[in-house]
């Protein structure tokens, strides 16, 4: 193994003349290859939101390092929209690494955040290794699942329900689907933590086409009050032969009620010439095995989704909802954000109630580190887990009981999409 030669660097947020380097690190440490578009195009819109980026510069000012955040509304549990960092472009050029420069970017990061910015940070992690380090913890789950379409039978009850939908479905070019999709987004934007707002770049992102990538196909459900649901997925044709081996690639199932979530997962199971059926990011648990026969059918696999970064624990504390009433002092560690360190009182008076948080000496009930605060911000990764791996420490008998009833929110926390 090579040491890397020492060296220095700066971190600062980015400047008009950075934005070529800065994009040309971002393409070649995520493996993007050619560059097509001009820099004025990747930072037009939202794509980039070059007032919150920072970037590494070394000893001759070349860009080395890129990280930045995007200004998201995320769904907390209890049903409000929240304001979220979310987290991304953290990169740092080859010829540079191991030498602390995303540490660098991502406390500089956090420091403006707790100075100022949003009570919570998310992002999705490439390694699993990188980011506990700075006190981020997995908040979510998903399942990526396959199912195989010729064993895909709905039980009578599913058959039923998806038959009593009134709804009429219509296949749409993103574009005309627009409005109805973002209605429908809209009505369930509260339903579930995790959720995020959507803009119109972020449908164009989701469903456009581009890279190699065709536009998604769109079915809507419009019932006699209007839509309640849609289905986007892309069809990947099979190989040449007399057994069909294509794929559809669902990228998003959502529906305001469960007969046209039934029928929408009717449509997309019966669409012909076509093997397999996959989907990247199913809640967990999903109702879509509830629906099957043979429920085996649908391999799934739990993998992790968001990681959560508690950046300010009493406002953070006090925009989400408790499922339970809790009264309990909690001994805080976070090497990264001080203010966040030490003993917080933490009372929710009612179930369904946010907390009031406030500083104080008394004994602790809980110790836990800032990323388990993270982890379980959520509701969907619970304390009591975190306290079986050894986390989570109890000073007072029922503490934990009490705390992961309070914390774990139904349903649980799902985002559809990768930022
Ligand atoms: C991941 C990446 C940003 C790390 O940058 P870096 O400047 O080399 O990281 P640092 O030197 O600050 O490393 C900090 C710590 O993280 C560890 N680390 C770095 N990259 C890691 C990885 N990919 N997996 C696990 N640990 C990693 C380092 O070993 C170091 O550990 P230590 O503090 O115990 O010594 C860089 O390798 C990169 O650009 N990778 C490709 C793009 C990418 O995956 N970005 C993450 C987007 S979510």
């Amino acid at each position: 193994m090579t040491t890397p030669a020492p060296s220095s660097f700066d971190v600062r947020p980015l400047e008009r003349e950075d934005r070529d380097q800065a994009l040309d690190v971002v393409w070649r440490a995520f493996g993007w290859g050619y560059r097509q578009d001009s820099v004025d195009d990747v930072f037009a819109g939202r794509s980039i939101e070059a007032d919150r980026t920072l970037v590494a510069v070394d000893a001759s000012s070349d860009v080395v390092g890129t990280a930045s955040a995007y200004s998201l509304r995320m769904t907390m549990p209890g049903g409000d929209l929240q304001p979220v960092a979310g987290v991304w472009m953290v990169t740092v050029a080859p010829t540079h690494r191991r030498r602390g420069v995303m540490t660098a970017m991502m406390r500089r990061q956090l420091a403006d955040l707790a100075a100022g910015g949003e009570a919570v940070a998310a992002l999705w992690a490439t390694e699993a290794g990188v980011y506990g380090r700075y006190g981020y913890g997995i908040a979510s789950w998903r399942q990526p699942i396959e199912v195989d379409l010729s064993r895909a039978a709905f039980t009578p009850h599913a058959r039923d329900l998806a038959a009593r939908s009134p709804a009429r479905l219509h296949l749409m070019s993103p574009d005309d689907a627009l409005p109805h999709l973002t209605a429908i987004h809209d009505g369930i934007l509260g339903a579930r933590p995790g959720t995020l707002a959507r803009d119109a770049d972020r449908w164009q992102f989701l469903l456009g086409g581009g890279d190699g990538r065709p536009p998604a196909e769109v079915v809507v459900a419009i019932g006699p009050d209007g839509p309640t649901g849609y289905a986007a997925y892309r069809v990947r044709e099979g190989k040449p032969g007399l057994v069909p081996t294509g794929v559809v690639a669902v990228q998003e199932v959502s529906a305001t009620d469960p007969a046209t979530h039934a029928q929408l997962w009717r449509y997309l199971l019966d669409l012909d010439l076509l093997s397999t059926l996959v989907c990247e990011s199913r809640p967990v648990p999903d109702p879509l095995a509830h629906l099957l026969v043979d429920h085996r059918r649908m391999h799934a696999r739990l993998d992790e989704a968001l990681w959560v970064r508690v950046v300010d624990v009493e406002r953070a504390l006090g925009a989400r909802a408790f499922a339970a009433p809790v009264d309990l002092v909690l001994d805080v560690t976070d090497d990264v954000v001080p203010a966040n360190a030490g003993r917080w009182h933490v009372v929710v008076a009612e179930a369904g109630g946010t907390a009031v948080v406030r500083r104080t000496d008394a004994r602790p009930d809980l110790s836990l580190d800032v990323g388990d605060l993270g982890a379980a911000h959520l509701g969907a990764t619970p304390l009591h887990v975190l306290a079986l791996a050894g986390r989570v420490v109890e000073h007072t008998s029922g503490a934990v009981a009490a705390a992961s009833a309070a914390w774990s929110w139904s349903p649980t926390a799902h985002t559809a999409e990768i930022f």
